[in-house]
């Protein structure tokens, strides 16, 4: 791969221009002081401010509802100063920066957020995981399902905590209707068995989505907005009857968005549902379409090239590799990531993978 790939060409994306199509896809690190960014997270998303866009990690728009030990937020103005740290040094290195922002819905155990019992469409938990808690794993609590009059506190979170992220000089946001966390529980029907009009049909389903992205491009605009869903992942407990029928709503429902991009993840984290919901959301979608999970650089390079995609982000790449779009110009070997370290404290495993040429 060179300069002159496909990958490495510059890309309109909605409002803004990134100097490449490899994007940092959202890593939570679990790196925060208690919830607010610090200096180590600005050392680190710096480090990668060569991608054409770093999409930071989930972060919690409402107070209690986290599913990490040491998530960061974006409710409070001390959330803001925090994230601030990180911007300046993402833009000081010419790098572009959206902030994911996110409810945890179920996944957010009580434990990890001063007792509060979480919530979601319906009362299900999560059964095929544990969550990681200050005294070890434990089971997921029932969530309380959302009563109708609640909803509208959900969108209104979604969209302070967008106009907090512009305080905080991000470049736009990402909303995460992804993995199973609030909004993609609402989505799917495995986890939504609500029999208001936020239940039932997909177009029910999607309604909460749909006005979380109203309310967040009242704040950014549509050219600053992008989102994230993942129809085939079983993380969570999450199951769908049918990923390609929603996939295909959604594409044409976004059609009338101008959204930045949609973030489509294409596969199973748990390998248990499989399908191809790429190919119809690019025949549908007429917007940027940016694919994730499992993409080597070479599928990846194909993808763009043959407008199958018009960005590819990379997680784990990007964790051991700050300098990957480099990396992949020159074809250099990648660094290898350290699962251990994925969800530790401190700089080990954060800040400390080599660059190619230091
Ligand atoms: C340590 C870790 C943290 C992650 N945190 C998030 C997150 O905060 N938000 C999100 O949408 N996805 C998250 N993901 C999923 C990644 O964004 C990405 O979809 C996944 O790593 C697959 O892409 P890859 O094959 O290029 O690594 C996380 C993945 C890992 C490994």
């Amino acid at each position: 791969m060179t300069q002159t790939s496909a990958l490495h060409k510059q890309i309109q994306l909605g409002d803004i221009t990134l100097n490449n199509r490899i994007i940092m896809a959202p890593l939570t690190r679990t790196r925060a002081n208690g919830d607010v960014a610090n200096e180590l997270m600005a050392e680190h998303y710096s480090q990668r401010a060569s991608a054409g866009l770093l999409i930071a990690e989930a972060t919690a728009v409402m107070k209690d509802t986290v599913a990490f030990l040491n998530g960061p937020g974006i409710y409070s103005d001390e959330h803001v100063e925090g994230w601030k740290k990180v911007t300046d040094a993402v833009h000081a290195k010419g790098g572009k920066i959206f902030l994911q922002i996110w409810h945890g819905g179920r996944a957010s155990h009580p434990d990890l957020n001063g007792g509060v019992v979480p919530v979601a469409a319906s009362a299900l938990a999560i059964t095929n995981d544990e969550v990681h808690t200050a005294e070890g794993k434990k089971a997921y609590t029932v969530p309380r399902a959302l009563e109708t009059e609640e909803i509208p506190t959900i969108v209104d979170a979604f969209k302070q905590g967008a106009i907090y992220a512009k305080q905080a000089g991000f470049d736009g946001v990402e909303v995460h209707a992804a993995n199973g966390y609030l909004l993609d529980n609402f989505l799917r029907d495995g986890s939504n068995q609500r029999e208001d009009q936020y239940g039932g049909s997909i177009e029910n389903r999607a309604r909460l989505l749909f006005e979380v992205l109203d309310a967040v491009i009242d704040v950014w605009g549509a050219g600053k907005v992008g989102l994230r869903t993942s129809p085939l992942n079983s993380f969570n407990s999450m199951l769908d009857s049918d990923p390609v029928g929603h996939t295909k709503y959604l594409a044409k429902r976004l059609n009338d968005y101008n959204l930045a991009y949609w973030h489509l993840m294409r596969a199973d984290f748990l390998q248990q549902q499989s399908g191809d919901v790429v190919t119809p959301a690019r025949k549908i979608y007429q917007g940027n379409l940016i694919g994730n999970m499992g993409y080597s650089a070479d599928e990846a390079e194909q993808a763009v090239a043959n407008q199958q995609l018009d960005a590819v982000a990379f997680g784990v790449p990007f964790i051991a590799n700050p300098d990957l779009v480099e990396r992949l110009a020159v074809n250099v070997e990648l660094n290898e990531a350290d699962p251990n370290t994925f969800y530790l404290g401190g700089e080990k495993g954060y800040t400390d993978y080599p660059f190619m040429n230091k």
